[in-house]
């Protein structure tokens, strides 16, 4: 999908977003998943901010990237009310770039399904990642049972067309495949939320 449509898609769709932080959605795994991130941290496709409330500011020097300029308004909004500092790049992550070993973390929720290539944008992570760097990455994904995933591939036209979003990657393999080591993995709602704690190497 031509890029200027997906982001006027992610434009409209920011009010929910910016409902879904004040509700806390997905509270428990994002505030387990963000426990020990520290130090020069990047956050790719921020969206609203949903993950603001879980950084433990005295450790952490945040940015944070998103193509929306929509998304990037409600971001500031919550980190203002949340007095968090943060510096807001509008960028599309896909042609991002960063020198090689920038970052201490680096922190993906609900955003590989967006990229064409997500595994690229794994590998310039991995690059962008000091050496040990930690990379946590919340990712929604191809479920466990066999009709379950037929059915996430079927519809995956339609939810592309509507939400902007991808059903039917494979994210374990993705990550596997972008070089980085994965230290722990969980997955819950039949396989399909995938919590990844991996490390740059
Ligand atoms: C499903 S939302 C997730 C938002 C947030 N990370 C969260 O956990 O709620 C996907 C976000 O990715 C952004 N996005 C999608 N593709 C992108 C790209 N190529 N470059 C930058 N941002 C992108 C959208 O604007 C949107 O904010």
């Amino acid at each position: 999908m031509n890029k200027q449509k997906l982001i006027k898609k992610f434009d409209k769709q920011s009010v929910i977003y910016e409902e879904n932080t004040r509700k806390r959605m997905m509270g428990s795994w994002r505030k387990r998943l963000l426990e020990g991130v520290q130090g020069d941290v990047l956050e790719i496709a921020v969206g609203a901010g949903a993950n603001f409330p879980y950084y433990d500011m005295d450790r952490v020097r945040l940015s944070a990237a998103d193509f929306s300029p929509m998304m990037l308004q409600r971001a500031r909004r919550i980190a203002d009310e949340l007095n968090l500092q943060v510096t807001l790049i509008e960028s599309d992550i896909e042609t991002l770039d960063f020198p090689a070993h920038s970052f201490d973390c680096v922190v993906s929720t609900l955003s590989l399904c967006g990229y064409d290539d997500p595994e690229q944008v794994l590998r310039n992570i991995k690059r962008w990642c000091k050496p040990n760097g930690r990379v946590y990455l919340l990712e929604h994904g191809l479920g466990r049972n066999p009709f379950f995933k037929s059915a996430q591939r079927l519809l995956n036209p339609v939810a592309r067309k509507i939400s902007g979003c991808n059903w039917n990657r494979d994210i374990e393999q993705i990550v596997r495949n972008s070089g980085l080591q994965i230290e722990h993995m969980e997955r819950h709602w039949n396989g399909m939320i995938h919590l990844i704690w991996a490390r740059s190497v």
